[in-house]
């Protein structure tokens, strides 16, 4: 479990992560548990998601695992059938899941694979959000408030890519421009029911996936893995890449009852890559 100091931070809550991935999202879910959270990790890979719940469980957290599709309109409503079998309230739900798109120039680039990035990344959030609306308004009254109206949570993933219009990165960055366009009108039409919707948008995440792409890189234009690092981390004002708690830490925030009276925001967490 999480090496970080334990604050309470999630107590009686329940968070859903859609796309807990192996890297960022199995981070989020260790950390969420430990903060007190009951943490219903989902994606494709069952027998992934079985892993992590065992390795919460074993550390004394609460948590399970429902396999989903968050392109299929059916997959989420069984994801949130099921869920809403354990509970009758969720405070937070996350949507990350993700999958890479087409790096080449929009010129090359048939409109299916643009297409499949917004379902996924877009849409999906959309479906899931649609889907937990109502168990989210029912977290309203749940969780350790702090005075005030304290709603569910919702925290989209984006990425830094929202701020740079590089070469190759179009698909990309049209899909996650779309999500943080959804996240503020969600924001808009949620908020009266005491739902907050936030977007987090890193840079880079530095673990065991990004280190594998560097060394793919590495590979391909010779150097180390060192070198990839230094050379990417030299855009960064704090010369380093983001850590997967680095990431985790604004998520767990915004899921909390911290940020109560933080909505409609997008923060970028890329160790000083952009000024927004
Ligand atoms: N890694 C980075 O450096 C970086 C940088 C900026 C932003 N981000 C964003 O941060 C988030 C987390 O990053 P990550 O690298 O940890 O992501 P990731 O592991 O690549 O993707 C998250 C998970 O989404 C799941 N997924 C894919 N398609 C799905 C579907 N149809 N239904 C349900 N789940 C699906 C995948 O698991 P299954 O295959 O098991 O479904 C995958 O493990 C992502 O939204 C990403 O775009 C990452």
């Amino acid at each position: 479990m999480a090496q970080q100091q334990r604050t309470g931070l999630l107590e009686g809550k329940t968070i859903v992560i859609v796309g807990a991935g192996p890297g960022f999202g199995r981070r989020l879910a260790l950390r969420a548990a430990a903060e007190g959270a009951t943490v219903v990790v989902a994606a494709r890979t069952a027998s992934r998601l079985d892993a992590m719940v065992h390795d919460i469980r074993s550390a004394g957290g609460r948590a399970y695992s429902v396999a989903v599709d968050a392109s299929d309109a059916t997959s989420v409503r069984v994801l949130r059938e099921k869920v809403a079998e354990h509970t009758d309230a969720v405070h937070g739900l996350v949507n990350s899941a993700f999958a890479t798109p087409s790096m080449k120039p929009l010129a090359q680039t048939d409109h299916e694979q643009i297409a499949r990035g917004i379902d996924l990344s877009v849409l999906g959030a959309l479906r899931a959000t649609q889907e937990f609306t109502p168990l989210l308004e029912a977290g309203g009254a749940g969780g350790s408030g702090t005075g005030g109206r304290s709603g569910g949570s919702v925290v989209m993933m984006a990425s830094a890519v929202i701020h740079h219009s590089r070469e190759r990165y179009a698909g990309y960055k049209i899909a996650k421009t779309a999500l943080v366009a959804l996240g503020h009108s969600l924001a808009t039409e949620l908020g009266p029911r005491g739902i907050r919707v936030n977007t987090v948008a890193p840079g880079y995440i530095y673990g065991d996936t990004l280190k594998a792409y560097f060394e793919h890189l590495a590979g391909k234009y010779g150097g180390t893995l060192e070198d990839v690092y230094q050379h990417t981390a030299a855009k960064m004002d704090l010369r380093r890449l983001p850590t997967e708690d680095e990431i985790v830490d604004p998520v767990l925030f915004l899921l909390s009852d911290r940020a109560s009276g933080i909505t409609g925001q997008t923060l970028t967490v890329d160790c000083g890559e952009f000024h927004t």
